[in-house]
C-alpha cells in the first residue's frame, strides 16, 4: 500500500483530523449536526470531531462496529479504536501492581495475551498499556498500574506485558501496546497526581527510564506521553525527553499520543501563552496524536502559514499513523477481530477465569503468619467472615468492562466451601475512606467472633480508592476498620487479615492484632476462589512485595534501593544516637520490605559460591555465583532467589543494593537445588554524570537471599 501517495492527497483538515483522538462518544451528534454532550466541551464543530482519526473508550465490539460503518459512509480512512486494557478486558486479572508481585513474567504475558483476546474481540486495536512508571511514594494513587519501586522489575514486566499484548502481530488477536506516561510520572512530588516532578537528571536516567526504553526494545507500537512537568517542562513539549532520547537516541520512530487533554493542559502549567503554542511545542518535540484536546485542529493551518510548522512534520506525523492502521490491516478490514459472539463466549470463559485465579494466587504475599494459616477444610472449621470488603468482588481502578458483580465475595465463597452453617458474617465497619467506627456495627461483629475457630477480616481500600487522581495522605486502614480488628481480637485470638489495596498501606497497627496478614492487592474476577485456595492450603503463597510497605507514611517515598548517606542508622533500635540519618519516632526501615514474602514452607540459602572473584572488563567475561536452596519445611513451595548488588566505590554513589536478577524455584520438602546466576559487566553499569552508561573497575558486594533485606553476601571486583 502506497502510503506517501495517500498522504499527498489528503488535504491539511484531513491530516489534522488523523491526528486528533476523542472519545467515542463524541463522535455523536444530534440529526441536525449540532455539537452536544462532550464534544461540545471541546469547542470545535460537529465536522472536525466527527472527522477524526481515531477514538478511545467504547463499550464493545456492537458499539465498535456502528461507528466504524457510519464513520466509512462519510470516510475512507478507518478509524483506530484505542481503550486502557490494563488488567483485563472483562475477565478481570489482579492490578498491575500484583502482577508484579508474581515475580512471573510468563503468567504475566499469558494474561496479557488472554485480555488481548478478550479486547481485541471487543473492537479494540491499540491498549493503554504498559504503565511503567516507577513509584517510590505509596501515597500516589496510580502505584496499582505500574511493577512498583524497582527498576529491573519494571523492565521485565514491561516487557512481558509488550510481547503478551502484541506477540508476532500474526494472530488475529495481536494487539499494538502503548507504554506510558513518558516520562517519569510516577515521581510526582509528594505523591500527589499530576505533580511536578523534580528531578536529577541522573536519577531520571537510572531508575525511571528504564522500563520505558525496555518496552521500546520489545517492540512496543507506541508510546504516551504523560501529564506532569518535568524539571519544568511538560512532558508532551519536552523536546529532549521525547525528540532527543525517545526519537533520537533509542530509536522510536512509531507512533507518540499525548495523554488525555495534556496538551490542552499545558497553558494551566503556564508553560503556555495559548492553543498556537502548545500545539507548535507538541508536534516539534514529537507527538503524532492529540488525545482529547484540539489545539492541532485550530493552530495547525495557521503555524504552517507562519512557517512555524513545516507540512513535513504533518505528514510525517500522519505517515505514522496510517502506516499502524495498514500494520493492523484495517484498510482491508475496518473491523478486524471485532465480533460480539467471539466475545462473549470468551468473557468470563473457563479458561479465562483459572488464568485469573492463578493470576490472584500468584500475586498474594503472606505477609505475616503466626501459624494460624493454612487453616484444615477438612476439620471443618467455623468462621467470620467480617470486614467493609468481606462480601464483594474486588476487581480493582482500570477494570475496563470489569464488573464488580462478576467476581464473588470472599463470604460467599466461603460458605460454599465449608456450609452455610459453619460461616458467619458481619461487615463491622463502613468501607469509606475516613468511615469513622460504628458501635452497633462492632458489637455485632464482636458478637460472632466469639467461638469462632477464626475470624477472616477483610480490610484496606475499596477499588476506587487507588487509581487515577486517588492520592492518599493517609494510607492506614481507616479507624473504623482499625476499631473493628481489635474489637474481633479481643474476643478471639485468631484474626487472619486480608488487606485489599492499589498501594502500600501502613500496616504497623493492623500487624499488632493480626494472627496473619495476607496481601490481596485488587485481585479480579477470580480474588475470593484464589483467597480460599490460599487459606486452605491448596495453593501456596510465592508473591513478593514489588514496594516497600512502611511503618508509617511520612518515610514516603521508601525504597530499598536507598543511598547508605555519610551518616548511616544501624537497624538496632537505637535512637538515642545523635546527628545521624533517623527519624526520632520511627525506624528508616520499612514494615516489609521490597521483595519479601512468607510461604506454608521455609527455604535455606546456602553461603554463595563464586567460581571466580575477579570479573574481568572483556566482553564476554562472567562469574557464576551459585547458592543451594532447600526446602526446610513441610510442604511444597516456590522460593524466589532475588539477588542484588552493591558497587561499593564510584564516580555517582551508588545504592545499598540493586535488584539485578531473579529465579523462582518450586521444591518439595526435603528437596534442594542449585541456583546459579551469571554476572556479567552490564550488570554493574551506570549513568555516570556526563549520563553514560559506563563500568567503573573496583570491588562490590553481591548479595543472593530471599529479599531485599538479606545479608547473605559475597565480594567480587571488576578488574
Ligand atoms: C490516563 C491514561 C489513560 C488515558 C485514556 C488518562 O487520564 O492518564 O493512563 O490511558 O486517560 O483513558
Amino acid at each position: 500500500m502506497n502510503i506517501k501517495a495517500i498522504i499527498s492527497e489528503m488535504t491539511l483538515e484531513e491530516k489534522l483530523a488523523q491526528m486528533s483522538q476523542f472519545n467515542a462518544n463524541c463522535l455523536d451528534t444530534t440529526a441536525s449536526g449540532e455539537v452536544t454532550g462532550p464534544a461540545s466541551e471541546l469547542n470545535l464543530t460537529a465536522s472536525e470531531v466527527k472527522a477524526t482519526g481515531s477514538v478511545l473508550n467504547f463499550t464493545g465490539a456492537l458499539e465498535m462496529i456502528r461507528i466504524q460503518e457510519k464513520f466509512l459512509e462519510n470516510y475512507s480512512i478507518p478509524l483506530l479504536f484505542m481503550q486502557d486494557v490494563i488488567h483485563g478486558y472483562r475477565t478481570i486479572y489482579p492490578i498491575p501492581l500484583g502482577m508484579a508481585a508474581s515475580f512471573d513474567t510468563d503468567l504475566v504475558k499469558r494474561c496479557s495475551t488472554m485480555a488481548a483476546k478478550e479486547a481485541s474481540a471487543s473492537g479494540v486495536h491499540v491498549t493503554f498499556t504498559p504503565m511503567v512508571d516507577i513509584v517510590r511514594d505509596a501515597r500516589w494513587g496510580r502505584c496499582m498500574e505500574s511493577a512498583g519501586e524497582d527498576t529491573y522489575l519494571g523492565c521485565v514486566m514491561a516487557r512481558a506485558q509488550v510481547e503478551g499484548f502484541q506477540g508476532d502481530f500474526k494472530k488475529p488477536y495481536n494487539i499494538p501496546a502503548c507504554v506510558k506516561h513518558f516520562a517519569a510520572y510516577g515521581a510526582a512530588v509528594a505523591g500527589r497526581d499530576y505533580n511536578a516532578v523534580e528531578i536529577g537528571e541522573q536519577p531520571l536516567f537510572e531508575y525511571y527510564m528504564p522500563p520505558y526504553k525496555a518496552a521500546v526494545d520489545a517492540g512496543v507500537e507506541m508510546v504516551m506521553t504523560s501529564f506532569n512537568t518535568t524539571n519544568g517542562i511538560p512532558s508532551s513539549a519536552n523536546k529532549w525527553l521525547v525528540d532527543e532520547i525517545l526519537r533520537k537516541e533509542w530509536g522510536f520512530d512509531k507512533l507518540i499520543i499525548s495523554d488525555y487533554n495534556a496538551i490542552g493542559e499545558m497553558q494551566m502549567h503556564g508553560y503556555s501563552s495559548g492553543e498556537k503554542q502548545s500545539a507548535m511545542e507538541a508536534l516539534s518535540a514529537g507527538t503524532d496524536i492529540e488525545m482529547m484536546s484540539s489545539t492541532f485542529l485550530k493552530s495547525i493551518p495557521a503555524l504552517i502559514d507562519e512557517g512555524k510548522i513545516t507540512m513535513e512534520q504533518v505528514d510525517r506525523a500522519v505517515e505514522r499513523i496510517l502506516r499502524l492502521k495498514e500494520k493492523l490491516g484495517l484498510f482491508k478490514n475496518p473491523y478486524k477481530n471485532a465480533d460480539a459472539k467471539k466475545a462473549e463466549r470468551l468473557y468470563l470463559s473457563k479458561p479465562h477465569k483459572a488464568l485469573c485465579k492463578e493470576a490472584a494466587e500468584k500475586a498474594a504475599v503472606l505477609l505475616k503468619n503466626d501459624g494460624v494459616l493454612p487453616l484444615n477444610k477438612d476439620k471443618k472449621p467455623s468462621l467470620l467472615i467480617a470486614g467493609p470488603y468481606a462480601d464483594m468482588g474486588m476487581i480493582g481502578f482500570w477494570s475496563c468492562c470489569g464488573r464488580e458483580d462478576e467476581a464473588k465475595g470472599v463470604y460467599t465463597v466461603f460458605r460454599k466451601a465449608l456450609g452455610a452453617r459453619k460461616v458467619a458474617f458481619a461487615k463491622g465497619a463502613d468501607g469509606a475512606l475516613n468511615a469513622e467506627p460504628d458501635k452497633a456495627m462492632i458489637l455485632e461483629a464482636k458478637r460472632r467472633a466469639r467461638n469462632k475457630d477464626a475470624v477472616i477480616l477483610c480490610l484496606g481500600e475499596a477499588s476506587g480508592m487507588s487509581g487515577e487522581g486517588n492520592s492518599r495522605a493517609n494510607i492506614e486502614p481507616s479507624e473504623a476498620q482499625l476499631e473493628l480488628l481489635k474489637a474481633v481480637k479481643s474476643v478471639n485470638d485468631k484474626v487472619i487479615v486480608v488487606i485489599y489495596s492499589g498501594r502500600p498501606l501502613a500496616l504497623t497497627k493492623v500487624e499488632k492484632y493480626a494472627s496473619a496478614i495476607i496481601e490481596m492487592w485488587q485481585p479480579g474476577t477470580m480474588g475470593a476462589e484464589a483467597l480460599s485456595s490460599l487459606v486452605f492450603g491448596e495453593a501456596n503463597f510465592e508473591g513478593r512485595l514489588p514496594q516497600s510497605f512502611p511503618r508509617h507514611v511520612g518515610q514516603c517515598p521508601i525504597y530499598y534501593n536507598r543511598m547508605n548517606t555519610g551518616r548511616p542508622k544501624l537497624d538496632d533500635g537505637d535512637f538515642t544516637k545523635m546527628y545521624i540519618s533517623q527519624y526520632l519516632d520511627v525506624e528508616n526501615t520499612p514494615l516489609y520490605p521490597f521483595g519479601y514474602g512468607l510461604s506454608y514452607t521455609s527455604f535455606s540459602v546456602s553461603p554463595i559460591t563464586l567460581s571466580k572473584s575477579a570479573l574481568c572488563e572483556n566482553e564476554g567475561d562472567f562469574i557464576t555465583a551459585s547458592v543451594t536452596v532447600k526446602n526446610t519445611g513441610k510442604v511444597r513451595g516456590v522460593a524466589n532467589i532475588q539477588l542484588y548488588i552493591r558497587d561499593l566505590v564510584a564516580s555517582v554513589v551508588r545504592p545499598v543494593k540493586e535488584l539485578k536478577a531473579f529465579k523462582k524455584l518450586s521444591l518439595m520438602p526435603g528437596e534442594e537445588k542449585t541456583v546459579d546466576f551469571k554476572i556479567e559487566k552490564d550488570m554493574l553499569a551506570f549513568y555516570n554524570r556526563e549520563l553514560k552508561r559506563v563500568c567503573e573497575k573496583g570491588d562490590f558486594m553481591l548479595f543472593i537471599g530471599q529479599d531485599s533485606d538479606t545479608a547473605n553476601s559475597a565480594k567480587f571486583s571488576l578488574v
